[in-house]
């Protein structure tokens, strides 16, 4: 509705009080005669024509007045402070690893991804190494200093057993293996993964696994059969085929171990021979 001014101003005048619907009006009418019952339907034959307000005997400084919004805002009882948000890590993982789809797209949902600490204090993602579509899929457990160092999984003295390893049974990773880890950040000071970090990044890992179609997993070490078999006890699981994430999966000695017990490679020969069976038998 548009405003416009009551003029009933004059020299002499005479203040009426009225009610209006829900309002009261104080009415100055100037002494010219008017009663108040002419004088109420002027008014309110105005506020039909849509009057809002009165023009008064002295000027008002609309600018002066205090402002409405401004007093609206003081009154709002301040609002205690929010607590920041809690995010569920791995529901974010969850939904960049599923929008991810292909490898490249993953990788960089990784590079992404803020919510490990890990990445803070590491140099690099180390994402993968390998022949991506590779019958042969080795997770590892995390980069140490040397992968941190190159951004490539198993390139350390570790990686050189495995390397060594693979190829006492005509694998290759430049041919025909595709090596990941569980965690791509390395932990500070290689400490152990924290069950948490390896939750918050499993569904990484398990789109990576879907993205690379491999016919078998090979888990290397306690913190990889934790993390895709759920299980632990290296020393009972090896060498025998379980099932995860829809494929079949071998839980072999890690080579870090291997180099600090040596004794304990005969055993892991028994199980890339295994490896080796199944592969000739079409996994
Ligand atoms: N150990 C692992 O488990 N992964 C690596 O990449 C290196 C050492």
């Amino acid at each position: 509705m548009n405003s416009c001014m009551v003029g009933l101003s004059g020299r002499r005048s005479k203040v009426y009080s009225l009610s209006l619907g829900q309002k009261l009006v104080r009415l100055r009418v100037m002494e010219s005669g008017l009663d108040y019952h002419t004088a109420r339907a002027l008014l309110e034959w105005q506020i039909e024509l849509g009057a809002t307000d009165a023009i008064v005997d002295t000027p008002i400084d609309r600018y002066a007045l205090p402002d409405k919004a401004a007093k609206a805002k003081k009154a709002v009882v301040a609002e205690p402070p929010k607590k920041p948000e809690q995010i569920d890590a791995a529901a974010v993982a969850q939904r960049a690893a599923k929008a991810s789809g292909s490898l490249p797209e993953l990788r960089a949902s990784l590079e992404a991804y803020d919510l490990c600490e890990l990445k803070r204090g590491a140099r690099q993602l180390v994402f993968a190494d390998g022949t991506p579509g590779a019958r042969v899929m080795i997770i590892g457990e995390a980069p140490g200093r040397d992968e941190d160092r190159e951004g490539k999984p198993f390139v350390g003295r570790a990686g050189q057993l495995l390397d060594r390893m693979l190829a006492a049974i005509d694998l290759d990773r430049t041919q025909n293996v595709y090596i990941t880890n569980v965690l791509p950040w390395r932990p500070p000071q290689n400490r152990d993964p924290k069950p948490e970090e390896i939750g918050m990044m499993k569904p990484f890992l398990e789109r990576h696994v879907a993205l690379a179609k491999p016919d078998v997993l090979v888990v290397m070490g306690n913190i990889s059969c934790q993390a895709v078999l759920g299980k632990r006890g290296i020393t009972r699981l090896r060498g025998r085929w379980d099932q995860a994430l829809d494929l079949p999966v071998i839980p072999m000695f890690h080579p870090a171990y291997l180099l600090r017990q040596p004794q304990m490679k005969r055993q892991a020969w028994a199980d890339l021979l295994e490896l080796k069976a199944r592969l000739e038998a079409g996994a």
